[in-house]
């Protein structure tokens, strides 16, 4: 079932996807030296979320050009339909694709856009874009983010987001880019309630005015937020091997995404950088199902509440349902 089951996920970054293997191939092929990055059995070496963060860029920096981002859709999304993904939608950054100029960041958009075109009809899988500002690069680079998102917003481009270091500045800081996203129609999630607490996650709702929460899960820390967001109808993109890998908490059976959801919040399951945390959607469903006893059933309300927040139109919706 968790192999087959199809699977909705909301919240994976593309360059954290990246296959070890594939990032190798790029730097060999661009004669750079990125072998300090990965662990003697290659897969990517990091002891805490602030060591991730470097060698996520460390990584990352072996994509130099559009065609490197095409080729790396094409391999992240077999892996993702391999693992039943039907629908997916996937940060991207500017920062990282064209430096947030606006013409460069087209034709990486481009270039990625038509690398899932080719996946869906190879694949079945159906892929849509939200912009993220990088929290740790500072709100000035973020309002660049967010004027790039807003140009190419669209069908394809749907959403605008906030990751990166949460421990760095205020949400409201980036309110400025927050509000110029949404004057473009783009739909709003941040992540938050990762590495601040409660707090965090008010604040990102309060100040940013999002719909979806990233991670979020720290919410559980104060139960009038946790009921405030049920009561409001935020959904959690909650990462549970994501948050056990970083050390977040030390297992699956100790993981807030079961009391969460008892106490009725919206709660989605993702990878959010799956080699980096070794692990997939298959996989995810996997330990829920045996820390939590999960059935079919939760698995299905899940897919369902997933797909209900996916910010694509109605007629994609109403394709992958
Ligand atoms: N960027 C990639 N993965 C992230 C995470 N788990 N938290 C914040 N920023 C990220
Ligand atoms: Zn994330």
């Amino acid at each position: 079932m968790t192999q087959t089951h199809p699977k909705v996920e909301l919240h994976l970054h593309l360059e954290g996807a990246a296959p070890p293997a594939f990032i190798r191939g790029l730097a060999a092929e661009k004669k750079m030296d990125i072998s300090g990055i990965f662990d003697e059995r290659g897969n990517y070496s990091y002891t805490d979320f602030w060591q991730f963060l470097k060698v996520y860029e460390a990584a990352t920096e072996t994509l130099k050009i559009p065609e490197d981002y095409h080729r790396l859709t094409l391999a992240v999304l077999e892996e993702s339909a391999a693992s039943g993904v039907i629908y997916s939608e996937t940060f991207l950054s500017p920062d990282f694709c064209g430096g947030r100029d606006v013409g460069a960041w087209r034709e990486y958009l481009h270039a990625i856009r038509e690398a899932a075109d080719l996946a869906e009809k190879r694949d079945g899988i159906i892929l849509r874009g939200i912009v993220t500002a990088i929290r740790h690069f500072g709100p000035e680079k973020s309002k660049e983010t967010a004027l790039c998102a807003a140009e190419t917003a669209g069908d394809w481009l749907v959403g605008f987001g906030l990751a990166g270091d949460e421990k760095m500045g205020k949400p409201k800081d980036f309110a400025w880019s927050f509000d110029a996203a949404r004057e473009a129609g783009l739909r709003l999630t941040a992540h938050a309630g990762e590495w601040g607490g409660p707090e965090s996650v008010r604040d990102a709702i309060c100040d940013l005015g999002i719909e979806r929460v990233g991670h979020g899960v720290r919410a559980i820390e104060d139960l009038a937020l946790v009921d405030e967001i049920a009561e409001k109808g935020i959904v959690l993109e909650v990462c549970p091997g994501s948050n056990i890998a970083l050390g977040l908490y030390p297992g699956w059976r100790t993981h807030p995404i079961h009391r969460l959801r008892e106490r009725g919040v919206k709660v989605t399951v993702s990878t959010d950088d799956p080699p980096f945390f070794h692990t997939t959607m298959a996989r995810e469903y996997q330990m829920l199902a045996e820390a939590f006893d999960w059935d079919d059933g939760v698995f299905e309300e899940i897919a369902k509440t997933s797909l209900a927040a996916a910010f694509c139109d109605e007629a994609t919706r109403e394709a992958v349902a």
